[in-house]
């Protein structure tokens, strides 16, 4: 049985947080390594943000990398289990194709 922490009134253990080397999803996998929260799942396909974003979380030795992409169904249902919580950072955004067609291009916008 892990550790449980606590935020607002539910207790987590396991996050996964999408997109986790970009620029918020690293800070907000700073910040759960501070709560204590017992395994921190990265997943990110490194197209943007950078692997240096994660080495203070991952130093803590409760950070998980899983380099891959989101729009990799078989491999989002892997990394899913056991996961109490979901935080999706991981975004193409600036792509031209997103700003163009955010919706149906194929792309994570
Ligand atoms: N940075 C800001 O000021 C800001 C403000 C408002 C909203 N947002 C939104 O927050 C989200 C994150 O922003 P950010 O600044 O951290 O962006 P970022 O580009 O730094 O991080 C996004 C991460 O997602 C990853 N990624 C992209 N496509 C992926 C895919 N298909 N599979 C897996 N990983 C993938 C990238 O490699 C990158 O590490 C975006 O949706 C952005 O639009 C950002």
């Amino acid at each position: 049985m892990g550790t449980f922490t606590e935020i607002g009134q539910v207790n987590y253990d396991r996050i996964l947080i999408t997109g986790g080397g970009g620029l918020i999803g690293s800070h907000i996998a700073d910040q759960l390594v501070e709560l204590g929260i017992e395994e921190i799942v990265i997943l990110d396909n490194f197209t943007r943000g950078a692997h240096s974003n994660l080495a203070q979380a991952i130093s803590h030795g409760r950070v998980k990398l899983i380099e891959g992409d989101i729009r990799d169904r078989n491999l989002v249902m892997e990394v899913m289990k056991g996961i109490d919580l979901g935080v999706p950072s991981s975004s193409d955004s600036n792509h031209p194709v997103c700003r163009r067609t955010p919706i149906g291009s194929g792309s994570a916008c």
